[in-house]
């Protein structure tokens, strides 16, 4: 069995985000119940409900670890059922919530090297020290067996995999091109299995979906995919940004190359979008674009939600 935890669903800047007087987060802001707030995106994952690897660690882990029982201390004075975090990017919303973690109980840390090399070369991230956090480099498509920081199997098994992307915004180097500099190991999904065989896939990431892409994600029993906008040039039109989702390095829910279109015809049992940004009216619940991907057999991840595969 493979236990999942949404620990937050929105993309980066959370919903609301902190600078936004848009509709969608005054009605947010207002407890409105068809707009959810939601913390930014992580998951975690467990097959024995005591030990759990966190997904990413968002710059709300904090409060997410603080309002998940599942995740408070349990053992003597210090301690965590965190037993490790997995790395898909070095964006801030997916390694700002490390530095939460400093004080000193053991876990393990695993990410690509790419994105281990950022961590090393931001001296903030010592504050993780090595006598405490095991640090793991993985490599696309080598599946390994998740531990925790002595070595402890999880009973979970991760095949990383190259997803397209686009290196972390605050890496972009304009003068290497229209890929910004990107390089293996700026994106990663992860494809997470147990003995049994139940299968998942964490995407929160993806610039567009490729036939290996959807090749690895026939017969998932669940999929986590990116959905941080809508339409390609959402933020524009609303005069929220300047940025298309092609720019930022996210295929849009809707459109012909868009997820919905793109995985229609894909065998997976459950598909949530997750990492939603606070302009994608999918987040509203009462809105004609979440009636349209609820048809489509999509649904829309929450904080708080909890899964059992299968
Ligand atoms: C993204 O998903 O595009 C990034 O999280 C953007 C950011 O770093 O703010
Ligand atoms: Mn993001």
């Amino acid at each position: 069995m493979i236990q999942v935890l949404v620990l937050g669903a929105a993309a980066g800047g959370g919903f609301p985000q902190w600078n936004s007087n848009s509709e969608a987060c005054r009605r947010a802001r207002t407890g409105d119940p068809c707009a959810l707030p939601a913390t930014q995106a992580s998951i975690a994952v467990s097959a024995d409900g005591a030990h759990w690897y966190v997904v990413n660690a968002s710059p709300d882990l904090r409060e997410q670890i603080n309002r998940e029982a599942s995740l408070h201390p349990k053992d003597g004075l210090r301690s965590s059922p965190i037993a490790g975090i997995v790395l898909t990017n070095g964006d801030v919303d997916a390694v700002a919530g490390l530095l939460n973690l400093r004080e000193r109980t053991p876990f393990a840390l695993y990410a690509h090297p790419r994105i281990l090399g950022v961590l090393e070369a931001n001296p903030i991230f010592h504050v993780l020290a090595p006598d405490v956090v095991a640090r793991r480099a993985f490599t696309v498509n080598d599946p390994f067996d998740l531990q925790d920081h002595a070595g402890r199997p999880s009973g979970l098994r991760v095949t990383p995999f190259a997803v397209p992307g686009k290196v972390a915004l605050y890496m972009e180097d304009a003068t290497k091109g229209e890929d910004f500099g990107t390089v293996e190991g700026d994106t990663i999904g992860l494809e997470i299995s147990d003995a049994a065989g139940t299968r998942m896939l964490y995407v929160a990431n993806c610039a567009a979906v490729s036939d290996s892409l959807r090749e690895r994600m026939a017969g998932a029993d669940l999929l986590f995919f990116d959905g941080t906008l809508w339409s390609d040039d959402e933020m524009i039109a609303r005069g929220e940004g300047s940025k298309t989702g092609r720019r930022m390095g996210h295929v849009s829910m809707s459109g012909a190359d868009g997820g919905i279109a793109a995985l229609a015809d894909v065998d997976i049992r459950r598909k949530l979008f997750i990492h939603i940004n606070n302009t994608n009216p999918a987040l509203l619940s009462d809105s004609a674009e979440r009636k349209a991907l609820e048809a489509a057999g999509w649904a829309v991840a929450r904080d708080g939600m909890r899964i059992d595969l299968p």
